[in-house]
């Protein structure tokens, strides 16, 4: 083994050792409940554009985005832009990379790679700053509910010709809506790419600590998953991830293409 492979074999081992630290895993969703009520997720942007994320799914993002290379992320829930800004900027890293690597000068807007965002509403001081902001050529907005069919098929046309795409789902967060999120989008994720749904988080939390929303425990994103692969083969959990985030709104939530 060399030092690379060494290393890369420790990484490994880290996450098996996470995978069976049960203490450590109820520490963490612990952690998570208690941030919950003081919506530490909103503290956040990237590039200027508020993030309703936890730093840790972004960063597992980028590792996604590397290694699959997708030229089209689809995501649904915009609200500030910032998860369209964390998209928009590594597609332009892979642009940049491309570039480095053909030893050509970067066209900033030549390249196809893009994000798409669905909202059921894009309020007009959100859509002025993400039209105003430098990545805008990377991101295309459109209006409606996800599940809507006529919304679906905009997608589905938008995103004719792309060959490597990734998802990712973080709009109305019930059982209903990401199931059909999940059939509406999950065909369009290609083979070896994620869709990654966000806030399975909200089936290990305790009832009541969303009063404000339609879902519960029993009524979440995570349901629908479950209710979604026994249906889809073709997708799986990659539970290597979770283990190494640990901190994550999106436990069983990042669903590799096989
Ligand atoms: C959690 S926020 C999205 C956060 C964003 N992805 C980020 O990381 O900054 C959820 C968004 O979903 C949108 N939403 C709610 N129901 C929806 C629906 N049926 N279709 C599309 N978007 C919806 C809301 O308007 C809201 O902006």
């Amino acid at each position: 083994m060399n030092e690379v492979e060494k290393f890369e074999q420790e990484v490994r081992n880290n996450i098996e050792s996470l995978k069976s630290d049960s203490d450590l895993q109820a520490l963490s969703r612990i952690w998570i409940r208690e941030v919950t009520p003081h919506k530490w997720a909103y503290n956040f942007s990237w590039l200027g554009r508020p993030a309703i994320q936890f730093p840790n799914d972004a960063w597992a993002l980028q590792e996604l985005v590397w290694k699959i290379k997708p030229d089209l992320i689809i995501e649904t829930g915009i609200a500030h832009g910032g998860s369209l800004m964390i998209s928009a900027s590594l597609l332009a890293l892979l642009d940049y990379t491309d570039a480095v690597n053909s030893g050509q000068v970067l066209d900033p807007k030549s390249s196809r790679r893009k994000v798409i965002g669905i909202d059921i509403d894009i309020r007009q001081h959100n859509r002025d700053a993400i039209e105003q902001h430098p990545l805008s050529h990377k991101i295309e907005m459109i209006e409606g509910s996800s599940i809507a069919p006529e919304i679906i098929a905009q997608v589905k046309a938008a995103a004719t010709g792309y060959q490597r795409i990734l998802v990712c789902l973080d709009s109305n967060h019930t059982h209903e809506h990401v199931l059909a999120e999940l059939e509406a989008y999950g065909p369009l994720v290609s083979k070896g790419s994620y869709c990654i749904v966000f806030d399975t988080l909200i089936e290990d939390m305790p009832a009541g600590l969303f009063t404000d929303r339609p879902w519960h425990p029993g009524n979440s994103p995570k349901t629908a998953i479950s209710a979604y692969l026994q249906q889809h083969s073709e997708f799986v959990v990659d539970a290597d991830i979770d283990s190494k985030l640990l901190i994550t709104v999106a436990a069983g939530g990042f669903l590799k293409r096989l």
